[in-house]
């Protein structure tokens, strides 16, 4: 039976760490299954480079045959609804369809009415359970060990799907999770801690792009008295934990979150998250497709 990936609450502890550990034996060279004859539909409703072309990758490294799909050329323009164009994909007999769409929860239609399996590339500010897991992996790979770790997450907490599935599951993992950025980005509930702090304490230091196609705006600060404030910088880099990574899910607004010079430093890890992201997902896939 396929199974979906829709959010990481639907799994067990256990189960994220045997997604993670299937991660990287692929990562280490371990043998990978053969899913010839497999055919995976990539429906991406929102743009995206690295979750589309790395579900791609990851796809095409299990021998499936992926089809992506371009919501600007499709009966969509004919208003052909979300829930008939997903139908139609299921219809050709498509086994696993990786769907990415600006509703949160734009799920909770399919479940129940679906034969393929669901993995979900991001729901509007809702989840992003694959990047979670890569996220994950990397600090990992650095650590370890999650338990007793602590993790900044900085920036436009209110409208990052990666910034609410990391917070839920790094704190069940036993990290201590807090969110730092002015205040209209920061959700209520979560725990804050003022940006000095935040970076010169933390271990993970993970940094969130503005999402100005969300309609975030900067309040009255200029770019520049953004970045001198929350971003990471030559300067404030040398003040963080000798051991602390930097982690960014990408794309970056470059000069508002960080600067060019940070983007490749020692300390960043943003490159290695997206390798990480071939190996999570492929991973992901084998499991909603029940092949081990
Ligand atoms: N991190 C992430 O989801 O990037 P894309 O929007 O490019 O897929």
């Amino acid at each position: 039976m396929p199974k979906n990936l829709l959010t990481l609450d639907q799994l067990s502890l256990d189960e994220v760490n045997d997604l993670l550990s299937k991660a990287q034996y692929y990562r280490d060279g371990g043998f990978v299954p053969n899913l010839q004859g497999k055919i995976a539909c990539n429906l991406f409703f929102e743009s995206s480079t690295r979750t589309q072309y790395s579900f791609q990758v990851a796809e095409e490294r299990l021998g499936m045959r992926v089809i992506s799909f371009d919501p600007e050329v499709s009966s969509l323009n004919k208003q052909e609804t979300f829930y008939d164009t997903v139908k139609a994909f299921d219809s050709f007999g498509v086994d696993a369809l990786v769907i990415r769409h600006k509703q949160n929860e734009y799920y909770k239609e399919l479940e129940g009415k679906i034969d393929a399996a669901i993995l979900n590339g991001g729901d509007g500010t809702g989840n992003h359970p694959t990047q979670s897991l890569l996220d994950l992996l990397t600090i990992k790979q650095e650590f370890g060990r999650f338990e007793g770790l602590k993790v900044a997450i900085i920036g436009d907490v209110t409208h990052s799907r990666v910034a609410h599935t990391n917070y839920d599951i790094m704190r069940k993992l036993g990290m201590e999770v807090v969110v730092s950025g002015p205040d209209f980005y920061m959700d209520k509930g979560y725990v804050t801690e003022n940006f000095e702090k935040a970076i010169t304490t933390s271990d993970v230091v993970m940094l969130l792009r503005i999402q100005f196609e969300r309609d975030a705006t900067l309040g009255d600060m200029t770019k520049e008295q953004y970045h001198e404030r929350y971003g990471l910088n030559a300067h404030n880099v040398s003040k963080l934990k000798d051991n602390a990574i930097i982690m960014h899910p990408a794309p970056v607004n470059r000069g508002y979150e960080i600067s060019d010079e940070v983007m490749e430093c020692d300390k960043s890890r943003i490159f290695k998250q997206m390798q990480n992201g071939v190996y999570v997902r492929m991973a992901a896939l084998a499991r909603s497709l029940d092949i081990d």
